[in-house]
């Protein structure tokens, strides 16, 4: 497949190269729904350091409100990467495979209306307006860093709310193990959809206790502006410890399911991309390494870090796997 991923082909050059939390009551939740350890999940929200790539402890994740002042940094102090760049080389094959040129086919792309439909396991299935997502749930700023596939990374201080809360509203039943989200299907105005080897729609998914994560957002926008259409307007998933095309953008479906979801990708490569795809220096892509990434708008490489630095807020995730199977 000439078009899977590929960071020597990705040409990119140096020049163009993350109010108070809203704190949820989720400890009735969890327990309703038999999460073992939602007391370890909850301290993990709390916010154990992660590492820093010199070992150092770093502070939480940054949150500011969203009406506030943007931290130029994240929590390692890195500089913020430009909205310039960050809207300006995207991957979203819906639209076309050249991450220059979807700022410009995307922009006449309509979002409004939207609903995005809450259905499968659940005990009150819901479809969503996104102008009552925006109102319901109060949108934070979360500073995130964002590990491609393809080696490069990016510092994005997105907006929105945890997944977790919108889980909360439609009560996943107990049998409901996974999480499964998928792209809107529009031919239309999406002209990457007549590539008829991929499996379209986008299809993503999470473990259930993954998608509960505190960590784990439904982001609306960024730099405090609405979500750009390039960048999976007006709603999309950010999985910060996860290879970045586990955040699936332009979301129209979420169903709760019993078995591990086929995603996009495990269905066209299943030996290159994993169901879990962690950030793993230790874990390469058959055709490239994992140990190193570029910044966008930095020329040197430096240390891809264990769940892109997060390790200490969800490596308990996956305690007694082995990583280097469950890739
Ligand atoms: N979601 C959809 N629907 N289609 C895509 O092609 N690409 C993924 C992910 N989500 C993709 C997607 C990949 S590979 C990456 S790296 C990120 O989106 C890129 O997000 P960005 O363009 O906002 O940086």
């Amino acid at each position: 497949m000439a078009e899977k991923f590929d960071c020597r082909t990705t040409g990119v050059h140096p020049s163009e190269i993350t109010p108070e939390h809203v704190y949820l009551n989720r400890r009735g939740f969890l327990k309703s729904l038999g999460i073992a350890g939602a007391g370890a999940f909850l301290a993990a929200c709390g916010g154990s350091p992660p590492a820093s790539p010199t070992g150092a402890a770093l502070p939480a994740v940054t949150e500011t409100a969203v009406q506030g002042e943007i931290n130029p940094t994240d929590e390692p102090g890195d500089a913020l990467t430009s909205f310039e760049q960050i809207t300006n080389f995207n991957n979203f094959y819906e639209f076309t495979f050249s991450k220059r040129d979807v700022a410009k086919l995307a922009q006449e792309f309509p979002t409004s209306p939207w609903q995005v439909e809450v259905y499968g396991l659940v005990n009150n299935p819901h479809t969503f307006r996104i102008e009552d997502l925006l109102k319901q749930f109060t949108q934070e700023q979360r500073i995130y860093r964002m590990r491609c596939v393809e080696a490069w990374s990016m510092v994005i201080p997105w907006q929105g709310f945890p997944l977790a809360q919108l889980l909360e509203v439609v009560e996943p039943k107990p049998s409901a193990k996974f999480v499964r989200f998928e792209t809107v299907f529009d031919p239309e105005r999406m002209p990457g959809l007549k590539n008829h080897s991929y499996p379209w729609p986008y299809q993503e998914g999470l473990r259930l206790d993954e998608a509960l994560h505190d960590l784990t957002i439904l982001a609306t926008g960024l730099y405090g502006k609405p979500m750009p259409a390039q960048n999976g307007s007006p709603i999309r998933l950010v999985v910060p410890w996860k290879y970045g095309f586990k955040s699936i953008k332009s979301i129209a479906k979420i169903e709760l399911v019993e078995t591990q979801p086929a995603t996009l990708w495990t269905t066209i490569a299943p030996h290159e991309y994993g169901f879990y795809a962690n950030v793993n220096p230790k874990v390469d892509h058959p055709r490239w390494s994992q140990a190193s990434e570029r910044r966008i708008g930095e020329s040197k490489q430096r240390p891809t870090l264990l769940f892109n630095g997060y390790a200490d807020q969800v490596a308990h995730l996956y305690e007694g796997m082995d990583l280097q199977v469950d890739y």
